[in-house]
C-alpha cells in the first residue's frame, strides 16, 4: 500500500480580493504543493473578528469568501484533489479553541511579535482577549485536520511555532493526537506595491488584483512608480529595486524583451511609457487565463457553490474525527453521556 500524502493546511482571511502579491507569495506555491500534499485551504473568517467584530464588517465577509473561492479556483487550486472550506462552518473550531486556551499562558501570547502590530493597525489601544488568542485559533485551524505542513509567509512563522507547542503540550498532557506541524516558508521576496513604497496590500491601495480587468491593469501600470531620479527618457535609469522591473521579472515571460528593456533603461534609451506599456501587456497576458476561468465560474455558479459545500463537508468530517479523539483522550467524552437516556451515570455515585 502506498503511504497517504502528508497533510497541508494554509489559508487567508476574507478581507478582500487576492492580488498579484498573494499570487507570487503564496498561491503559486499552493498550486504546486497540492500535488505533493493532501491540501486544506481555509478561509479564516473568524480570524477577521479579532480586529473587526462590528456588524458592518461581518456583513462584508460573505462577498469576500466568494471572491476568494473564485480566486483560488481561477489560479488553479484543484477541488478534485484539494479541500477549500470556511472556518466558521466547522463548529469544532470553537470547541477545540476553548480547550487550547487552557494550554498556553498569557505571557507566552504577549510575547508574540505580530499581535501588537495588529492591534496598532486596527487602532486598538488595548489588546482584546480574542486578538491575544489569534495564534491559538490559528493553531486550531492547523491541528483540527491534523496537518503536518503549513506554507506561510515569514510573518506567520511565530504562529506555526505556537501551533507546534500546542500540539506538543496537548500530546504530553493527554495522549498522542496531533502531529507537530512544520512551516514551509516560500523563498520569494514580498512583492512591492505599484507605489514602490511597501508590500502590495489592499489597505494601502497599491495592489493589482487577480480579478482586475485589462483596462484597470493598464491604468494601474501606467501610474506606477519607477526610478524617481530619472526625469527624461534619455537619462540613464536604475533597474535594481525599480518596481516596474521587479514586475517584469515576475510576470513577463519573454526574458529577451526584459533584458532588452533593462539594457536600454540603464543606457537612457527607452522611455518609461514603453517599459510600462510592455509591462501592462505582460501582466494582462498572465492574468487573461485566470480571468477566463473566473468568468467561467461566474457563468456556472453551481460549480464554486458545490466546491465550497463539498469542502466544508469534507472538513467537517475531519473535524468530527479529531474532536472525538480529543474528547476520548482528554476524558471529556463523559459530557456526551450526559445527554443519553438510559445511562445510569449516578449508579456509581457514592457522594
Ligand atoms: N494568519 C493568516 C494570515 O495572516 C491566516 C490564517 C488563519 C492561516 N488560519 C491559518 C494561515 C492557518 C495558515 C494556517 O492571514
Amino acid at each position: 500500500m502506498t503511504n497517504p500524502k502528508p497533510r497541508l493546511l494554509t489559508g487567508d482571511r476574507p478581507t478582500g480580493r487576492l492580488h498579484l502579491g498573494h499570487y507570487v507569495g503564496s498561491l503559486e506555491n499552493r498550486v504546486r504543493l497540492q500535488h505533493q500534499y493532501e491540501s486544506f485551504f481555509i478561509i479564516a473568517d473568524l480570524h477577521t473578528l479579532t480586529t473587526k467584530p462590528e456588524p458592518q464588517y461581518i456583513k462584508e465577509i460573505p462577498t469576500y469568501i466568494k471572491e476568494i473561492v473564485l480566486d483560488y479556483l481561477s489560479v488553479g487550486i484543484d477541488p478534485d484533489i484539494s479541500t477549500i472550506f470556511v472556518q466558521s462552518a466547522v463548529p469544532e473550531t470553537y470547541q477545540l479553541n476553548l480547550l487550547f486556551e487552557m494550554l498556553v499562558t498569557v505571557p507566552r501570547l504577549e510575547r508574540m511579535p505580530t499581535l501588537k502590530d495588529m492591534a496598532r493597525d486596527a487602532n486598538m489601544d488595548t489588546m482584546p482577549f480574542g486578538l491575544l488568542g489569534y495564534p491559538v485559533l490559528q493553531a486550531v485551524d492547523i491541528l483540527l485536520p491534523r496537518a503536518q505542513v503549513v506554507p506561510v509567509g515569514r510573518d506567520n512563522l511565530s504562529h506555526v511555532e505556537l501551533a507546534r507547542e500546542m500540539a506538543r503540550r496537548f500530546n504530553n498532557l493527554y495522549d498522542e493526537v496531533f502531529p507537530e506541524p512544520e512551516a514551509i516558508i516560500g523563498d520569494v521576496p514580498m512583492l512591492v506595491g505599484t507605489d514602490g513604497q511597501s508590500k502590495m496590500s489592499k489597505s494601502i491601495g497599491n495592489a493589482i488584483y487577480l480579478s482586475d480587468d485589462a483596462e484597470t491593469v493598464k491604468q494601474k501600470v501606467m501610474n506606477m512608480y519607477t526610478d524617481p531620479k530619472r526625469l527624461r527618457a534619455t537619462d540613464p535609469g536604475t533597474v535594481e529595486g525599480n518596481p516596474v522591473f521587479i514586475y517584469h521579472d515576475a510576470f513577463n515571460t519573454s526574458k529577451a524583451e526584459v533584458d532588452d528593456l533593462k539594457e536600454r533603461y540603464r543606457a537612457g534609451k527607452v522611455g518609461d511609457v514603453e517599459v510600462k506599456q510592455k509591462l501592462a501587456v505582460a501582466i494582462n497576458n498572465f492574468l487573461e487565463p485566470i480571468r477566463e476561468k473566473r468568468a467561467y465560474f461566474l457563468a456556472h455558479p453551481m460549480i464554486p457553490n458545490d466546491v465550497l459545500a463539498n469542502g466544508i463537508r469534507r472538513m467537517q468530517a475531519e473535524a468530527k474525527t479529531t474532536m472525538e479523539l480529543v474528547r476520548e483522550k482528554t476524558g471529556l467524552s463523559y459530557s456526551l453521556d450526559l445527554f443519553v437516556d438510559q445511562v445510569d451515570i449516578f449508579g456509581e455515585y457514592d457522594g
